[in-house]
């Protein structure tokens, strides 16, 4: 089998909808959202990334924790919910402690035996990707958690891919990004990454100007490809 893609040197993972569930807080409080929980969940998320755009956009950087409560509240406003401030601080706990995906684990277990490093890159603060990564039991696997908040803007700005380049010490071009966000996806893929899109919700490709190289429904043959690749 050949590939178009460079031996990856290391493996950089989003975090949010690729590695954690980013619905699995709604649905933990689903019996209290009541029916509507899943368009509530879709819209929250999407006013999230929609905000962190805007916010770079604008020049006025807030922190993920900040956007993600903001974006909450529009959606609940918007849907007319009603959520209390006690499940609006429950709904946020949840979103600290977000389950992974389930087959994350044994993936990042078995790059690290293949000795490839492992990073996260993402929108996320420290404090949130750091505890979102010990509760999933995946904290020690993971050679670097990168925040964008050490560049104070959001992807897809080039400086937040540079960051994970400056911190693994490689070309870009052998760092292998995996993503399910299309828009990240094309962000790294023009900055100059390898790219995986993982296609967990069956979404049809972004129209943009630099797409992925591998398109995956899950993580679960990365380990496979990427010894294709290495070998
Ligand atoms: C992140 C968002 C894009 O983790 O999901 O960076």
């Amino acid at each position: 089998m050949t590939n178009p893609s460079p031996a990856p040197a290391a493996c950089v993972f989003d975090a949010y909808g690729t590695l954690l569930d980013v619905n699995a807080a709604a649905r933990a409080v689903s019996g209290e959202l009541g029916e509507r929980w899943k368009d509530f969940s879709a819209l929250w998320r999407q006013k999230q990334l929609e905000y962190t755009w805007l916010r770079g956009l604008m020049d006025r950087h807030a922190d993920f924790w900040t956007v993600t409560g903001e974006a909450l509240d529009h959606a609940d406003k918007a849907m007319e919910m009603g959520i209390t401030p006690d499940l609006r601080e429950r709904l946020m706990t949840l979103y600290m402690t977000l389950e992974a995906y389930g087959e994350v684990a044994e993936v990042l277990g078995k790059l690290k035996a293949q000795g490839v490093p492992l990073a996260i890159l993402s929108n996320g603060t420290p404090r949130m990707l750091d505890t979102a990564a010990r509760h999933a039991d995946i904290r020690d696997l993971l050679d670097h958690v990168l925040s964008v908040e050490e560049v104070a803007v959001y992807k897809p700005h080039p400086s937040v891919y540079q960051l994970a380049q400056d911190r693994l010490r490689v070309p870009r071009e052998r760092i292998l990004f995996l993503s399910s966000n299309g828009w990240d996806i094309a962000g790294a893929a023009s900055f100059g990454f390898a790219t995986a899109w993982i296609n967990r919700f069956g979404k049809v490709r972004e129209n943009l100007s630099h797409g992925p190289i591998h398109e995956l429904p899950d993580l679960t043959s990365v380990p496979a490809l990427v010894q294709v690749i290495r070998s």
